[in-house]
């Protein structure tokens, strides 16, 4: 007899959804499984305002499949401009759940990112009052540091002075990779912290990308780390702990653009997710523990009801994941976890 698992429909609390031909293939994968997610601001231009917002919602709700039920949770791009009136008016009416800070040039799309921590501390104050999170890329842009160390030189320079002046800041590190990030999460006792963790780093460190061949699909940044770090982020997700949760920052490009001399970072993994997890986690013999971080830690830290519907997953015949989503943008290469997939969702 075939098992199965019920599990409380999940959210995505770090999601990719671009634009235009993009958004449209890529929507109904997210969609299909999950019920929200937080919508990342990355666009060319970025959502900056609340304007830019509520016309990014209103074209991710025309791009979704006929009868699909799905939330867009919206978010805005910081920018050394931003006016913490317009953020706070964003907020009262329900249109966005958090604002996200880049340090310019950090990754795809953050030319705009800040430069200056003065100029954007009015927001971080008004934020810190009404209650509305900050998701943050942590990782310096500094060309002295190795790309290794971004994180958690970030950390230290950047995140915990941020932090300590800003009292009652909500803060959400996103896509975690180090021990020492997981460290830090844990440090907080005052429910003013969380972190998001990717399912690619449950699954890869930097061998996958660099040994034996240069692997432009496995590149995303954060770049993945070594085994030990993976172990870590692991270890936190499967703990059961509240304040780690899943954000899968799915983040398609177009095949060229990935396979280039230059090529963008990003996984997309919004097609497998579920199965993938359903994996890692039976692996880790946590498979009582993959709802929590899948559905109820992320909607518990933004401060949301959890989903009343609910995802089956039914474990079968091993099959490969991996494959080729076309997109009227061009193909896009679903992740590969590298392992078999015995699990897969079913409603
Ligand atoms: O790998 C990534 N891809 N990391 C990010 O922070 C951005 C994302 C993207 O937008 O492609
Ligand atoms: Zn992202």
């Amino acid at each position: 007899m075939s098992k199965t698992l019920t599990l409380t429909r999940p959210d995505d609390w770090h999601l990719h959804l671009r634009d235009g031909e993009m958004l449209k293939a890529v929507l109904p994968e997210t969609a299909r499984h999950f019920a929200r997610a937080i919508v990342m601001p990355n666009l060319v231009p970025p959502v900056v305002t609340s304007d830019d917002a509520r016309a990014y919602r209103q074209r991710i709700l025309a791009a979704l499949p006929e009868g699909a039920r799905f939330e867009p949770l919206m978010t805005l791009y910081l920018t050394d401009e931003t006016d913490p009136d317009d953020v706070a008016r964003a907020k009262a009416e329900g249109l966005i759940h958090a604002v996200k800070l880049y340090p310019a040039g950090a990754t795809t799309n953050s030319a705009s990112g800040v430069r200056s921590f003065d100029r954007i501390q009015p927001v971080l104050e008004r934020m810190a009052e009404i209650g509305l999170p900050l998701c943050v890329h942590g990782e310096v842009t500094d060309a002295d540091i190795d790309i290794f160390d971004r994180e958690a030189v970030f950390i230290d320079r950047v995140l915990d002075p941020l932090r300590r002046r800003t009292q009652g800041l909500r803060v959400v590190m996103e896509h975690i990779t180090t021990e020492g990030a997981v460290q830090y999460a844990r440090s907080d006792t005052g429910g003013d912290l969380g972190a998001t963790i990717t399912t690619h780093h449950l699954v890869i460190n930097r061998n996958h990308i660099l040994a034996g061949g240069i692997r432009p699909h496995y590149y995303c940044l954060p770049v993945a780390k070594r085994e030990s770090h993976r172990r870590a982020l692991l270890e936190a997700a499967t703990s059961g702990d509240a304040r780690f949760f899943l954000g899968t920052d799915s983040a398609p490009h177009p095949d060229p653009d990935k396979l280039s001399a230059c090529g963008c970072a990003g996984c997309f993994t919004a097609t497998d997710t579920m199965a993938i997890l359903a994996e890692v986690f039976e692996t880790s013999d946590a498979l009582d523990r993959l709802e929590g971080f899948a559905s109820r830690h992320g909607p518990a830290f933004y401060r949301l009801p959890e989903n009343d519907t609910r995802i089956v997953l039914r474990r079968g015949a091993p099959r490969r994941g991996g494959g080729t989503l076309d997109t009227g943008a061009g193909p896009v290469t679903i992740f590969d976890p590298g392992f078999d997939l015995h699990w897969q969702v079913e409603t």
